[in-house]
């Protein structure tokens, strides 16, 4: 793979630019967030995603490459999954900067971008490992022999992690994206927490949290939380409902893998219980972990040139389009 590598990333809510250099160095790391114009709405508006996403893009790059001062000799780009018109905008853009400075541009998966992520903080890291991935739109865990290969296991069958957490946010009356906001209400509660849980979370090895929305939004209804304390104490239960089923469950994949080595990504990989339980967890099993640093946890196109360069495949043609849904494989 040739460096450095601009790479851009417009699968959702965030408009990113990033150039990556040899060695998995972060040269320059652009995210324009939409959450402001999305947040009225109380989730993301596809339509209003890629018009943000058209009228952002070229000054990110221009940003994004006088901040790196160097010339980019390939270009990788986010295909998909994600919203179509939004990854529209991200892979033309790539395709027409590769055509006119006659440089290649490889496809990544966006999934794969986050677990490579980990190589920006630990470009040491290397497979076989399992991942556990969790976004707002995937929870799953992936076993990964080596780069370019993904072995997908458990999965949701219904919400994914980030999608509760920012369903719940709602149920509590917290803004969007609910994840960071529930969790910094929850680290400000004080009292036991209550057990919550969901009748689908322990009995099978996919993972599901429709119930556990459902069962906070009974609670809520039963015994309306008075004071700010007891609102706290309800965000803390449910996200150790959350964080305690992803730890339960990615420790059942590795006693049943026999993996030794394990790497937490995707936005709610940025929260702090998580974080914390998982290492937890992995010490007692002397697993070895690698978590990105939050910045990279969440949406962010340095993980897309960090996925290329660890496993890059062929470049593009002109004639290949995004793709709303695509399986990691
Ligand atoms: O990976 P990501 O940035 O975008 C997707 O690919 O979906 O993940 C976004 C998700 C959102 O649902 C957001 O609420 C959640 O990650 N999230 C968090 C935290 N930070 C982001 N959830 C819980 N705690 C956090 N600190
Ligand atoms: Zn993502």
């Amino acid at each position: 793979m040739l460096t450095p590598i601009l790479a851009i990333e417009t699968s959702c809510d965030e408009t990113a630019v990033a150039v990556v250099d040899a060695g998995y160095r972060v040269r320059a790391n652009e995210i324009r967030s939409q959450v402001e114009e999305h947040a009225r709405f109380g989730g993301v508006v596809p339509e209003i995603a890629s018009r943000s996403h058209l009228q952002a893009l070229p000054g990110l790059v221009d940003r994004a490459l006088s901040c790196a001062g160097v010339e980019p000799r390939a270009v990788a780009v986010t295909r998909g999954p994600g919203l179509v018109g939004s990854l529209i905008v991200g892979v033309a853009f790539a395709k027409a900067f590769g055509r006119a400075r006659g440089i290649p541009v490889h496809a990544v998966h966006h999934i794969a971008g986050h677990i490579h992520a980990v190589l920006l903080d630990r470009p040491d890291w290397e497979p076989p490992f399992l991942a556990l991935v969790v976004s707002g739109g995937h929870t799953e865990i992936v076993r990964v022999p080596r780069f370019g290969v993904y072995e997908r296991g458990s999965r949701t069958i219904d919400d994914a992690a980030g999608e509760a957490f920012d369903k719940a946010a709602r149920l509590l009356g917290l803004g969007f994206p609910g994840g960071p906001a529930l969790a910094r209400l929850a680290a400000a509660a004080r009292a036991p927490v209550e057990r919550l849980t969901g009748p689908l979370m322990r009995h099978s090895r996919d993972f599901s949290f429709s119930g556990l929305k459902t069962a906070l939004r009974n609670r809520l209804a039963k015994e309306p939380p008075m004071t700010e304390e007891a609102r706290a104490s309800l965000a803390a239960s449910f996200e150790a409902a959350v964080v305690e089923n992803l730890v339960a469950k990615t420790a059942a994949a590795l006693d049943e893998t026999g993996e030794k080595r394990l790497v937490l990504a995707g936005g709610v990989a940025a929260n702090a219980r998580l974080r914390r339980e998982m290492e937890a967890m992995a010490r007692t099993r002397s697993v070895e972990i690698a978590i990105p640093s939050p910045l990279h946890c969440t949406d962010n196109a340095a993980m897309i040139g960090a996925a290329a360069l660890a496993y890059g495949r062929g470049p593009m043609d002109l004639s290949d389009s995004a793709l709303a849904s695509w399986e990691l494989q």
